[in-house]
Protein backbone atom coordinates (compact mmCIF):
# COMPACT_ATOMS: atom_id res chain seq x y z
CA UNK A 1 0.00 0.00 0.00
CA UNK A 2 1.30 3.48 -0.92
CA UNK A 3 2.38 5.97 2.51
CA UNK A 4 1.67 8.79 -0.16
CA UNK A 5 -1.69 9.96 0.85
CA UNK A 6 -4.04 12.83 1.95
CA UNK A 7 -5.11 12.03 5.79
CA UNK A 8 -8.50 13.28 6.33
CA UNK A 9 -9.40 13.68 9.74
CA UNK A 10 -13.44 13.82 10.18
CA UNK A 11 -16.48 13.24 12.70
CA UNK A 12 -16.65 9.37 13.31
CA UNK A 13 -19.59 7.81 11.03
CA UNK A 14 -18.43 9.96 8.42
CA UNK A 15 -15.39 8.26 6.48
CA UNK A 16 -17.56 7.25 3.74
CA UNK A 17 -18.96 10.98 2.99
CA UNK A 18 -15.35 12.47 3.54
CA UNK A 19 -13.78 9.48 0.86
CA UNK A 20 -16.46 10.53 -1.40
CA UNK A 21 -15.78 14.34 -1.16
CA UNK A 22 -12.17 13.28 -1.49
CA UNK A 23 -12.27 11.74 -4.22
CA UNK A 24 -14.43 13.57 -6.12
CA UNK A 25 -12.31 17.04 -5.61
CA UNK A 26 -8.86 15.87 -6.21
CA UNK A 27 -10.59 13.22 -8.98
CA UNK A 28 -11.40 16.50 -10.58
CA UNK A 29 -7.96 18.17 -10.21
CA UNK A 30 -6.40 14.94 -11.67
CA UNK A 31 -5.11 14.39 -8.59
CA UNK A 32 -5.81 10.43 -8.85
CA UNK A 33 -6.12 8.19 -6.21
CA UNK A 34 -8.05 5.63 -4.17
CA UNK A 35 -9.15 6.28 -0.94
CA UNK A 36 -8.96 3.96 2.18
CA UNK A 37 -11.33 3.94 5.12
CA UNK A 38 -12.70 1.93 8.19
CA UNK A 39 -16.10 2.81 9.74
CA UNK A 40 -16.23 4.92 12.97
CA UNK A 41 -12.31 5.42 12.80
CA UNK A 42 -12.35 9.05 12.48
CA UNK A 43 -10.30 9.19 9.34
CA UNK A 44 -10.10 8.32 6.14
CA UNK A 45 -6.62 7.79 3.57
CA UNK A 46 -6.69 8.98 0.50
CA UNK A 47 -3.48 7.34 -1.24
CA UNK A 48 -2.53 9.06 -3.76
CA UNK A 49 -1.32 7.02 -7.27
CA UNK A 50 1.63 9.38 -8.08
CA UNK A 51 4.13 9.92 -4.73
CA UNK A 52 5.44 12.85 -6.38
CA UNK A 53 1.77 14.97 -6.35
CA UNK A 54 1.91 15.03 -3.20
CA UNK A 55 2.59 18.98 -2.57
CA UNK A 56 0.94 19.77 -5.65
CA UNK A 57 -2.52 17.50 -4.53
CA UNK A 58 -2.46 19.41 -0.98
CA UNK A 59 -2.41 22.63 -2.37
CA UNK A 60 -5.44 22.12 -4.43
CA UNK A 61 -7.87 23.51 -1.59
CA UNK A 62 -7.92 24.75 2.08
CA UNK A 63 -9.53 22.63 4.48
CA UNK A 64 -11.82 25.03 5.04
CA UNK A 65 -12.74 24.97 1.31
CA UNK A 66 -13.74 21.24 2.00
CA UNK A 67 -16.93 19.92 3.50
CA UNK A 68 -16.36 17.13 5.79
CA UNK A 69 -12.72 16.75 6.36
CA UNK A 70 -11.49 18.44 9.80
CA UNK A 71 -7.89 18.49 8.78
CA UNK A 72 -6.36 17.42 5.42
CA UNK A 73 -2.37 15.84 6.08
CA UNK A 74 0.14 15.34 3.57
CA UNK A 75 1.99 12.16 4.39
CA UNK A 76 4.91 10.74 2.95
CA UNK A 77 5.78 7.97 5.94
CA UNK A 78 3.84 5.47 8.07
CA UNK A 79 5.32 2.95 10.32
CA UNK A 80 3.41 -0.05 10.95
CA UNK A 81 4.62 -2.73 14.21
CA UNK A 82 5.98 0.26 16.09
CA UNK A 83 7.45 -1.52 19.18
CA UNK A 84 6.57 -0.38 22.71
CA UNK A 85 10.21 0.46 23.05
CA UNK A 86 11.85 3.62 21.96
CA UNK A 87 9.22 5.07 20.14
CA UNK A 88 10.84 8.64 19.21
CA UNK A 89 14.07 6.12 18.26
CA UNK A 90 12.00 4.02 15.95
CA UNK A 91 10.22 7.82 14.40
CA UNK A 92 13.48 9.33 13.56
CA UNK A 93 15.05 5.83 11.99
CA UNK A 94 12.33 6.38 9.63
CA UNK A 95 13.02 10.31 8.53
CA UNK A 96 16.71 9.74 8.61
CA UNK A 97 15.92 7.65 5.46
CA UNK A 98 13.38 10.24 3.87
CA UNK A 99 14.03 13.08 1.92
CA UNK A 100 12.72 15.88 3.95
CA UNK A 101 9.60 17.72 2.13
CA UNK A 102 10.77 20.54 3.44
CA UNK A 103 14.09 22.17 4.35
CA UNK A 104 12.38 22.51 7.91
CA UNK A 105 9.11 22.41 9.63
CA UNK A 106 7.93 24.78 12.56
CA UNK A 107 5.55 23.19 14.44
CA UNK A 108 4.78 19.60 15.51
CA UNK A 109 1.59 18.10 16.29
CA UNK A 110 1.40 14.60 17.78
CA UNK A 111 -2.65 13.41 17.12
CA UNK A 112 -4.79 10.63 17.29
CA UNK A 113 -8.78 9.91 16.24
CA UNK A 114 -11.74 11.76 17.53
CA UNK A 115 -13.15 8.55 18.75
CA UNK A 116 -13.55 6.74 22.12
CA UNK A 117 -10.36 4.29 21.47
CA UNK A 118 -8.53 7.25 20.34
CA UNK A 119 -9.28 8.44 23.79
CA UNK A 120 -7.27 6.14 24.77
CA UNK A 121 -4.02 7.25 22.32
CA UNK A 122 -4.66 11.08 24.22
CA UNK A 123 -2.45 10.90 27.04
CA UNK A 124 0.51 8.88 25.31
CA UNK A 125 0.52 11.33 22.54
CA UNK A 126 0.82 14.63 24.68
CA UNK A 127 3.55 12.92 26.72
CA UNK A 128 5.36 11.47 23.48
CA UNK A 129 5.37 15.02 21.90
CA UNK A 130 8.17 16.55 24.19
CA UNK A 131 10.96 13.83 23.94
CA UNK A 132 9.74 14.10 20.11
CA UNK A 133 10.14 17.87 19.64
CA UNK A 134 13.37 17.77 21.22
CA UNK A 135 14.70 14.77 19.48
CA UNK A 136 13.61 16.44 16.19
CA UNK A 137 15.21 19.99 16.78
CA UNK A 138 18.58 18.18 17.24
CA UNK A 139 18.00 16.39 13.96
CA UNK A 140 17.14 19.49 11.96
CA UNK A 141 13.72 18.77 11.20
CA UNK A 142 11.86 21.43 13.39
CA UNK A 143 13.17 25.04 14.35
CA UNK A 144 15.00 26.11 17.77
CA UNK A 145 11.21 27.97 18.77
CA UNK A 146 8.32 27.44 17.37
CA UNK A 147 7.24 29.34 13.99
CA UNK A 148 3.55 29.02 12.35
CA UNK A 149 4.48 30.27 9.55
CA UNK A 150 6.54 27.16 8.11
CA UNK A 151 5.01 23.78 7.44
CA UNK A 152 3.73 21.77 10.57
CA UNK A 153 4.17 18.25 10.95
CA UNK A 154 1.94 15.86 12.02
CA UNK A 155 2.39 12.57 14.04
CA UNK A 156 -0.87 10.89 13.46
CA UNK A 157 -1.26 7.33 15.79
CA UNK A 158 -4.38 5.53 14.45
CA UNK A 159 -3.39 3.25 17.24
CA UNK A 160 -0.30 2.54 19.28
CA UNK A 161 1.20 0.21 16.59
CA UNK A 162 0.53 2.89 13.60
CA UNK A 163 1.53 6.16 12.98
CA UNK A 164 0.83 8.43 9.83
CA UNK A 165 3.88 10.93 9.54
CA UNK A 166 2.83 14.36 6.97
CA UNK A 167 2.61 17.79 7.04
CA UNK A 168 -0.14 20.88 6.46
CA UNK A 169 1.06 24.14 5.12
CA UNK A 170 0.22 27.10 6.78
CA UNK A 171 -2.66 28.93 4.85
CA UNK A 172 -4.42 25.32 3.77
CA UNK A 173 -4.70 23.84 7.46
CA UNK A 174 -6.47 24.09 10.54
CA UNK A 175 -5.19 25.43 13.59
CA UNK A 176 -6.64 23.35 15.90
CA UNK A 177 -5.63 20.23 17.45
CA UNK A 178 -7.25 17.34 15.56
CA UNK A 179 -8.72 19.57 13.46
CA UNK A 180 -11.51 20.72 16.31
CA UNK A 181 -12.50 24.15 17.97
CA UNK A 182 -14.22 23.36 20.78
CA UNK A 183 -16.25 25.92 22.32
CA UNK A 184 -17.63 26.62 26.00
CA UNK A 185 -21.08 26.47 26.32
CA UNK A 186 -22.60 29.63 27.77
CA UNK A 187 -24.18 29.14 30.76
CA UNK A 188 -26.73 31.72 29.70
CA UNK A 189 -27.80 30.30 26.51
CA UNK A 190 -31.19 29.20 26.15
CA UNK A 191 -29.98 25.62 24.35
CA UNK A 192 -26.39 24.04 22.89
CA UNK A 193 -27.36 24.88 19.61
CA UNK A 194 -25.77 27.81 20.36
CA UNK A 195 -22.46 26.70 19.68
CA UNK A 196 -23.51 25.39 16.30
CA UNK A 197 -24.16 29.21 15.26
CA UNK A 198 -20.93 30.02 17.66
CA UNK A 199 -18.64 27.88 15.92
CA UNK A 200 -19.74 29.04 12.07
CA UNK A 201 -19.36 32.97 13.07
CA UNK A 202 -16.03 32.43 14.19
CA UNK A 203 -14.82 29.55 12.27
CA UNK A 204 -16.19 30.15 8.96
CA UNK A 205 -16.41 33.59 8.47
CA UNK A 206 -13.47 35.83 8.40
CA UNK A 207 -13.00 39.23 10.90
CA UNK A 208 -13.99 41.15 8.15
CA UNK A 209 -17.24 39.53 7.58
CA UNK A 210 -17.71 38.75 11.06
CA UNK A 211 -18.02 42.70 11.37
CA UNK A 212 -19.84 43.19 7.89
CA UNK A 213 -22.90 40.61 9.08
CA UNK A 214 -22.89 40.94 12.49
CA UNK A 215 -23.72 44.51 12.53
CA UNK A 216 -24.66 45.71 16.18
CA UNK A 217 -27.74 47.33 15.54
CA UNK A 218 -28.13 44.97 12.31
CA UNK A 219 -31.72 42.79 11.86
CA UNK A 220 -31.76 39.24 11.59
CA UNK A 221 -34.80 36.75 11.19
CA UNK A 222 -34.13 33.27 13.11
CA UNK A 223 -36.64 30.69 11.16
CA UNK A 224 -37.29 27.66 13.49
CA UNK A 225 -35.87 29.53 16.63
CA UNK A 226 -36.54 27.83 19.53
CA UNK A 227 -35.82 27.86 22.39
CA UNK A 228 -33.52 30.81 21.09
CA UNK A 229 -29.88 29.37 21.04
CA UNK A 230 -29.32 30.75 17.55
CA UNK A 231 -31.47 34.16 18.52
CA UNK A 232 -28.59 33.92 21.59
CA UNK A 233 -25.93 34.77 19.68
CA UNK A 234 -27.28 37.64 17.22
CA UNK A 235 -28.39 39.07 20.71
CA UNK A 236 -25.22 39.06 22.16
CA UNK A 237 -24.05 40.64 19.34
CA UNK A 238 -26.73 43.78 19.50
CA UNK A 239 -28.77 42.53 16.53
CA UNK A 240 -32.40 42.83 16.39
CA UNK A 241 -34.14 39.24 15.79
CA UNK A 242 -37.51 38.18 14.70
CA UNK A 243 -37.86 34.75 15.65
CA UNK A 244 -40.42 32.66 14.03
CA UNK A 245 -41.28 29.60 15.16
CA UNK A 246 -44.48 27.88 16.69
CA UNK A 247 -42.47 26.70 20.01
CA UNK A 248 -41.62 29.20 22.94
CA UNK A 249 -38.70 31.88 22.70
CA UNK A 250 -36.63 31.29 25.54
CA UNK A 251 -37.80 34.85 28.68
CA UNK A 252 -34.13 35.79 29.51
CA UNK A 253 -34.05 36.97 25.26
CA UNK A 254 -37.60 37.92 25.16
CA UNK A 255 -36.82 40.32 28.24
CA UNK A 256 -33.68 41.71 25.93
CA UNK A 257 -36.53 43.89 23.92
CA UNK A 258 -34.35 42.79 21.07
CA UNK A 259 -36.89 40.22 20.36
CA UNK A 260 -39.12 39.56 18.26
CA UNK A 261 -41.61 36.23 18.08
CA UNK A 262 -43.58 35.18 15.72
CA UNK A 263 -45.32 31.80 15.87
CA UNK A 264 -45.58 30.94 11.95
CA UNK A 265 -44.46 28.64 9.48
CA UNK A 266 -40.88 29.51 8.58
CA UNK A 267 -41.61 28.63 4.69
CA UNK A 268 -44.30 31.37 4.50
CA UNK A 269 -42.84 34.00 6.93
CA UNK A 270 -41.68 37.58 5.05
CA UNK A 271 -39.23 39.84 7.07
CA UNK A 272 -41.77 42.57 8.71
CA UNK A 273 -39.83 45.53 8.33
CA UNK A 274 -38.16 45.35 5.05
CA UNK A 275 -34.40 43.97 4.19
CA UNK A 276 -32.78 42.32 7.35
CA UNK A 277 -28.75 42.02 7.38
CA UNK A 278 -28.77 38.06 8.36
CA UNK A 279 -31.38 35.52 7.68
CA UNK A 280 -30.42 31.63 9.65
CA UNK A 281 -32.23 28.92 9.65
CA UNK A 282 -31.91 25.80 12.09
CA UNK A 283 -35.35 23.95 10.86
CA UNK A 284 -35.31 20.51 10.57
CA UNK A 285 -36.49 20.31 6.66
CA UNK A 286 -35.53 18.67 3.55
CA UNK A 287 -31.51 20.20 2.52
CA UNK A 288 -33.09 20.56 -1.30
CA UNK A 289 -36.24 22.23 0.76
CA UNK A 290 -34.40 24.86 2.65
CA UNK A 291 -31.51 25.65 0.06
CA UNK A 292 -34.58 26.97 -1.83
CA UNK A 293 -35.99 28.80 0.62
CA UNK A 294 -32.30 30.18 0.89
CA UNK A 295 -32.32 31.12 -2.27
CA UNK A 296 -35.58 32.61 -2.30
CA UNK A 297 -34.48 35.32 0.11
CA UNK A 298 -31.18 36.34 -1.30
CA UNK A 299 -32.64 36.43 -4.42
CA UNK A 300 -35.71 38.81 -3.76
CA UNK A 301 -32.79 40.42 -1.27
CA UNK A 302 -34.99 40.11 1.43
CA UNK A 303 -31.83 39.08 3.26
CA UNK A 304 -28.28 40.49 2.68
CA UNK A 305 -26.22 37.28 3.94
CA UNK A 306 -27.53 34.24 5.42
CA UNK A 307 -26.10 31.18 7.48
CA UNK A 308 -28.12 27.63 7.71
CA UNK A 309 -28.06 24.08 8.21
CA UNK A 310 -28.98 21.34 5.65
CA UNK A 311 -29.74 18.58 7.88
CA UNK A 312 -28.15 15.73 6.34
CA UNK A 313 -30.01 12.19 5.41
CA UNK A 314 -28.64 8.63 6.01
CA UNK A 315 -27.00 8.06 3.17
CA UNK A 316 -25.43 10.26 0.31
CA UNK A 317 -24.72 12.86 2.25
CA UNK A 318 -22.46 14.25 -0.19
CA UNK A 319 -24.17 13.78 -2.82
CA UNK A 320 -27.14 15.09 -1.23
CA UNK A 321 -25.13 18.33 0.41
CA UNK A 322 -23.60 18.97 -3.19
CA UNK A 323 -26.93 18.65 -5.33
CA UNK A 324 -28.97 21.45 -2.97
CA UNK A 325 -26.14 23.79 -2.69
CA UNK A 326 -25.19 23.44 -7.22
CA UNK A 327 -28.77 24.54 -7.35
CA UNK A 328 -28.49 27.29 -4.41
CA UNK A 329 -25.32 28.55 -6.64
CA UNK A 330 -26.70 28.55 -9.89
CA UNK A 331 -29.39 30.69 -8.58
CA UNK A 332 -26.80 33.25 -6.62
CA UNK A 333 -24.30 33.18 -9.62
CA UNK A 334 -27.39 34.80 -11.91
CA UNK A 335 -27.44 37.89 -9.71
CA UNK A 336 -25.18 40.98 -10.26
CA UNK A 337 -23.96 40.31 -6.55
CA UNK A 338 -21.24 37.82 -5.47
CA UNK A 339 -21.45 36.00 -2.90
CA UNK A 340 -18.94 33.71 -1.01
CA UNK A 341 -20.50 30.58 0.20
CA UNK A 342 -18.96 27.89 2.24
CA UNK A 343 -19.72 24.91 3.79
CA UNK A 344 -18.42 23.02 6.59
CA UNK A 345 -19.54 20.14 8.65
CA UNK A 346 -18.94 21.97 11.66
CA UNK A 347 -17.35 20.15 15.33
CA UNK A 348 -20.53 21.26 17.01
CA UNK A 349 -23.04 20.02 14.15
CA UNK A 350 -24.14 16.88 13.95
CA UNK A 351 -26.26 15.24 11.37
CA UNK A 352 -25.94 18.80 9.60
CA UNK A 353 -23.80 20.84 7.43
CA UNK A 354 -23.67 24.72 8.35
CA UNK A 355 -23.59 27.12 5.07
CA UNK A 356 -22.52 30.86 5.14
CA UNK A 357 -23.42 32.91 2.56
CA UNK A 358 -22.12 36.75 2.69
CA UNK A 359 -23.23 39.15 -0.45
CA UNK A 360 -20.03 41.34 -1.74
CA UNK A 361 -20.16 43.40 -4.55
CA UNK A 362 -18.85 41.86 -7.91
CA UNK A 363 -15.89 44.34 -7.94
CA UNK A 364 -14.59 43.14 -3.81
CA UNK A 365 -14.13 39.69 -4.71
C1 LIG B 1 -33.23 22.27 15.89
S1 LIG B 1 -34.54 23.23 16.49
C2 LIG B 1 -33.87 24.84 16.50
C3 LIG B 1 -33.00 25.13 17.65
C4 LIG B 1 -32.59 26.58 17.69
N1 LIG B 1 -31.74 26.94 16.55
C5 LIG B 1 -31.83 26.91 18.95
O1 LIG B 1 -30.64 27.21 18.86
O2 LIG B 1 -32.42 26.89 20.03
C6 LIG B 1 -35.63 23.29 15.14
C7 LIG B 1 -36.83 24.19 15.35
O3 LIG B 1 -37.43 24.39 14.06
C8 LIG B 1 -38.81 24.57 14.27
N2 LIG B 1 -39.48 24.34 12.99
C9 LIG B 1 -39.54 23.22 12.25
N3 LIG B 1 -40.25 23.45 11.12
C10 LIG B 1 -40.64 24.74 11.15
C11 LIG B 1 -41.38 25.57 10.28
N4 LIG B 1 -41.88 25.10 9.13
N5 LIG B 1 -41.57 26.85 10.63
C12 LIG B 1 -41.08 27.35 11.79
N6 LIG B 1 -40.36 26.59 12.64
C13 LIG B 1 -40.14 25.32 12.34
C14 LIG B 1 -39.15 23.57 15.37
O4 LIG B 1 -40.32 23.97 16.05
C15 LIG B 1 -37.90 23.62 16.25
O5 LIG B 1 -38.09 24.49 17.35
Amino acid sequence: MSSTSILGYCRPGYENDTANELTSRYGEAQCYGYPVSKKNSGFILYHLYDAAQLEHTIKQFAVHESIFPRQLVAVFATLTDIAKEDRVGQVLEVLQDIDKPFPIFGVIDVEYPDTEEGKTLAKFCRKFTVPLRQALRKAGWLTAKENLGKPKLHIFFESFETCHIGYTLPNYASPDHLGICRLKFPSDAPSRSTLKLEDALVNMLTDKQQTKVLRDGGRAVDLGACPGGWTYQLVKRGMYVEAIDNGLVADSLMSTGLVEHHAADGFTYRPQFGRVDLLVCDMIEQPDRVAKLMGDWLVKHWTTHAIFNLKLPMKQRYETVVEAMTVLKGRLNALEDAFAVKVRHLYHDRDEVTVTIVRTSKDEV
